[in-house]
């Protein structure tokens, strides 16, 4: 898959755990946010992200910050983007199989960096379940109508 990886200065390390374990596993993987010391703004990281994979530039993303909470509200601003925060491998296979998330939000301040790649996998390994699609029906049609 081709997949973007975004993080602030909060999840840096986490970032390149994650972009590791992707690109191990063959996946095309792009990085976007801040070197060691440096600082940035994750709605900004957000932005680029959900942009991209809205407009079909990337498959899917993973966007990581202290709790992953900021990235998912920022994200989940961009039309097309079903971005979920996931804190553990039920939620995160969940957010395949239900919501069909095209972006993974992590928090490197409350998760470990084992559960962190544990969630990846069950996310990128989970099918949609078709029978859920005409709620994402129901959530295009929120964003059409905002
Ligand atoms: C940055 O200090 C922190 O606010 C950010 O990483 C994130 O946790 C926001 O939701």
């Amino acid at each position: 898959m081709r997949l973007l990886v975004a993080s602030d200065h909060a999840a840096i390390e986490l970032r390149q755990a994650v972009v590791d374990h992707l690109r191990g596993l063959g996946h095309a993987v792009e990085v976007s946010g801040p070197a060691s010391g440096e600082r940035a703004d994750y709605p900004d990281q957000a932005a680029l992200v959900a942009h991209a994979v809205a407009a079909g530039q990337a498959d899917a993303g993973v966007l990581l910050c202290g709790t992953g909470i900021g990235m998912s509200i920022a994200a989940n601003k961009v039309p097309g983007i079903r971005a979920a925060l996931v804190h553990d491998v039920s939620t995160a296979r969940l957010a395949a199989e239900h919501n069909r998330a095209n972006i993974l939000c992590l928090g490197a301040r409350v998760l470990g960096p084992v559960v962190a790649l544990d969630c990846v996998d069950a996310w990128l390994q989970t099918a949609f379940e078709a029978r859920h699609q005409h709620r994402l029906d129901l959530i295009t049609a929120l964003e059409r109508s905002a």
